[in-house]
């Protein structure tokens, strides 16, 4: 008697292989005769004209194989997921510090990386623009600023009875995935080259390798058994490496490997983008905005990458779970001579919303409010339910979450003790916040959409499941063979499964956007269910009973008046000659979007989910402690509550570290400063809150038919950690009642911390 696998715990399939270090990543694999190492030879300093590169000391290096440059690409000189402007190898100009320019191959790491540093480049420097202040000031974008409105804000701002405005700004992120980029490629049979990426999206690798090349896409394999982690990190920015393996492995015929050392790989990839928010805000006497004007600014970097999609998304969440009468949402995306920026767990979401949540608690400082109370009168509510983009929210359980949430951990008591703690202490003081989420589920370009499947049934009833969505860590594998489990009725330990191969399932999305388990989940459903259906008509046949009357349980498989185990099941179709393979294919139903207008229904449905978290101040060093944190968090009805948890544990610290730790600093040429964990700080397991109670909501419910009814995990619960954020900022604030909003800005390190009391403090 086996349970049904969906809806169980069920631990991560290579749980155990993750501790004992059995778990293969690409740099473990048993390294092929003849391979080759490979190293970049980066831009030592930011934008300039580039004249040339002497590569004799390179290629004299004893044990260097081959230098390749832009001169030696026989196809395109182009890694771009979107808009061709990303050089392989810089051609002409430099666009930032840190940008290949060549690649060099070699019979050891050792030997490549040393070798690389010999380069004699020429230049002639040029003006480097690297803040979002600079490029604003001349100009330098990388598309037309983006509107999107609703309403006469002008008018309604005018009328307020109450008025304010503000500005925030903040930090980006580096995604510091603790195995770093890598690829290595191996040659095949008439040109063909078989390519192992640490990517979300083997499907573009294979595409720009078939690109760069100048073959067909069905030259290239591109294979991802798992990531040591991506968070967004690896959706294009895997390209470059893998390119450069599969052009080594096509220009020598040999095997080449290329894995990026720490401070290479943070300086030379995109983090997420570093934002500049300015609000005009209206409001009436009980903190309900009547009006609003947000204007947003973003760091893209040099090139386009998916900057322009991410800062869709920084407007699209701009409203949070807030109903915005008369709105206006102006975004100005920014190119600056520093590295591209690039998709991070949120995708631009997190930083719209935690623009929204500082006007709630400047409202709140306004007017004297308590900052829950200002929050709860402006939630979305029948009749005030409309987007700024113009879709109505009709799943709205943001208000019974946060009511729940707000009973379950005491919100009001808590309160008043933290009032009661900081009128007795001087040093100390100590913040509350309670700050919801709501996160649209789907990628903004809708032909992302879309999932296959390919399901391999064998004779003795084992299963393997293949799909197009890629292992990072989040548990979308043991998802989908939970899922394809049921429709069999097997055990979930019968159901295989293998690595991402682009020749398994061609023309597939990035797993990304939350939605890896919407997807493919759905699409091998499908698939399941096609061979499913075979054995039902089968069995049908063979004992004389109605296909719809088969049962698949977990005994065996009923047909009339017989029970036969599932093996045995599949070993009589395969004898009958029944295909036991399937494909299967899903596209998200009803979502359109028009951007001309900014208006359509770009998700299918929000996630949502809300926070209370509890801090302490030290006034004297500005140092902070998270005390506790109680969530309540909406995945629907969860395929599987373990992993569910995990992902809202870990996606909640690392929002943690976005704002009050993790701070990037560049130099005037845009030049990283913070390129190792020695300067750049991520959350350790010490910094993890004391007390952390974390539960998936009871009534959670996909109201969309998606699979098995539950909610996409991955991203939503990062932007919890606001609620961090916003207790910091009530925290200062405490430090001089009466005087104000406290001018935080994010990442809060004690440095912020302690120049924002002084600001207060010294407000008049
Ligand atoms: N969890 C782990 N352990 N490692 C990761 O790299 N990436 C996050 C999230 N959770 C990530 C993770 C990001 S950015 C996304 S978009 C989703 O997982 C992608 O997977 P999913 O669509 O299957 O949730
Ligand atoms: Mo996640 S930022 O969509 O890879």
């Amino acid at each position: 008697m086996t349970e049904r696998s969906v809806g169980a715990s069920r631990r991560h399939d290579s749980a155990e292989a993750h501790v004992a270090g059995r778990a293969v990543y690409i740099d473990d694999i048993a390294e092929p005769p003849g391979l080759l190492h490979l190293a970049f030879g980066l831009a030592a300093d930011g934008h300039a004209r580039l004249l040339g590169i002497d590569l004799d000391a390179v290629r004299a290096v004893p044990g260097v194989v081959g230098v390749y440059t832009a001169a030696d690409i026989p196809g395109v000189n182009d890694v771009s997921p979107v808009k061709g402007d990303d050089r392989l190898f810089a051609d002409g100009e430099i666009l930032y510090p840190g940008q290949p320019l060549f690649v060099v191959a070699a019979t050891s790491v050792e030997i490549a990386r040393r070798a690389a540093r010999k380069a004699v480049v020429d230049v002639e420097p040029l003006p480097a623009l690297t803040t979002i202040a600079q490029a604003k000031a001349a100009g330098s974008v990388i598309e037309e600023a983006q509107r999107m409105a609703r309403g006469d804000a002008a008018a309604a701002l005018d009328a307020a009875p109450h008025r304010i405005s503000g500005t925030l700004e903040m930090g980006g992120q580096e995604h510091f995935y603790l195995e770093g980029q890598v690829a290595l490629a191996v040659p095949g049979e008439d040109g063909q080259v078989h390519v192992l990426s640490s990517t979300q999206h083997p499907s573009e690798i294979q595409h720009l390798i078939a690109k760069v090349l100048g073959c067909s896409h069905a030259d290239v394999t591109v294979e991802v058994r798992r990531m040591g982690g991506a968070f967004g990190g690896k959706e294009t920015q895997a390209a470059a490496f893998a390119v450069a393996a599969a052009l080594v492995a096509a220009k020598t015929g040999r095997p080449a490997k290329i894995r990026a050392d720490r401070d290479d790989d943070m300086a030379m990839t995109g983090k997420r983008h570093e934002f500049s928010a300015g609000y005009d805000v209206g409001f009436t006497p009980d903190g309900r905005i009547a009006g609003i004007r947000i204007e947003l600014a973003s760091r893209c970097g040099a090139t386009w990458d998916l900057s322009s999609a991410i800062n869709d998304r920084a407007m699209f969440h701009a409203d949070n779970c807030y109903w915005l009468p008369a709105v206006e949402i102006v975004s100005h995306r920014l190119k600056t001579h520093t590295v591209s920026n690039t998709a991070f767990r949120g995708f631009g979401g997190p930083q719209g919303m935690l623009a929204i949540e500082r006007v709630m608690d400047a409202i709140a400082v306004h007017l004297g409010l308590d900052p829950l109370s200002v929050r709860q009168v402006n939630l979305y509510a029948p009749g005030r339910d409309v987007t700024p983009y113009h879709m109505t929210v009709t799943d709205n359980v943001a208000p019974e979450i946060i009511a729940e949430l707000a009973e379950q951990a005491e919100y009001a008591r808590r309160q008043a003790a933290v009032a009661e703690f900081n009128a007795r202490n001087t040093v100390l003081k100590k913040g509350l916040a309670l700050t919801p989420v709501k996160f649209g589920i789907s990628f903004t370009t809708t032909h992302l959409n879309q999932a296959g499947a390919l399901v391999l049934v064998y004779a003795d009833g084992s299963i393997q499941i293949n799909h197009g969505g890629t292992e990072m860590g989040q548990g979308l594998m043991i998802k989908v063979a939970q899922v394809v489990a049921d429709v069999f009725a097997v055990p979930v330990d019968r159901v295989r499964v293998t690595s991402t191969r682009t020749d398994k399932v061609p023309n597939t999305s990035a797993t990304a956007a939350s939605s890896g388990a919407d997807l493919n989940g759905m699409a091998a459903f499908r698939a399941a269910d096609t061979v499913r259906a075979r054995l039902a008509d089968f069995l049908g046949d063979r004992f004389g009973c109605q296909a719809g009357d088969v049962r698949f349980t977990a005994d065996g498989v009923v047909a009339g008046d017989e029970l036969v185990p599932f093996e045995t099941v599949c070993r009589m179709a395969h004898l009958a000659r029944v295909s036991l393979s399937s494909t299967g294919f899903y596209a998200t139903p009803h979502i359109h979007y028009d951007r001309a207008t900014h208006s359509g229904r770009p998700f299918l449905y929000f996630a949502y989910g809300a926070a209370l978290s509890e801090v302490v101040i030290d006034t004297l060093t500005g140092e902070h402690r998270v005390l506790a944190v109680d969530i309540l968090h909406d995945v629907g009805r969860s395929l599987n509550p373990a992993i569910d948890l995990g992902q809202i544990e870990g996606a909640f610290v690392q929002g943690m570290g976005w704002l009050t730790t993790e701070e990037l600093v560049y130099d005037d040429r845009g030049r990283l400063l913070t390129h190792a964990p020695s300067t750049y700080k991520i959350p350790t397991a010490g910094d993890r809150p004391a007390r952390m109670d974390i539960r998936l909501w009871a009534a959670g419910l996909n109201v969309e038919a998606t699979i098995h009814r539950s909610k996409a995990v991955g991203e939503p619960p990062f932007m919890l950690a606001i609620s961090v954020f916003s207790a910091l900022t009530a925290a200062v604030a405490a430090t001089a009642p009466g005087k104000g909003l406290p001018a935080l800005d994010a990442p809060a390190t004690p440095e912020r911390i302690l120049m924002a009391v002084g600001e207060l403090r010294a407000r008049g």
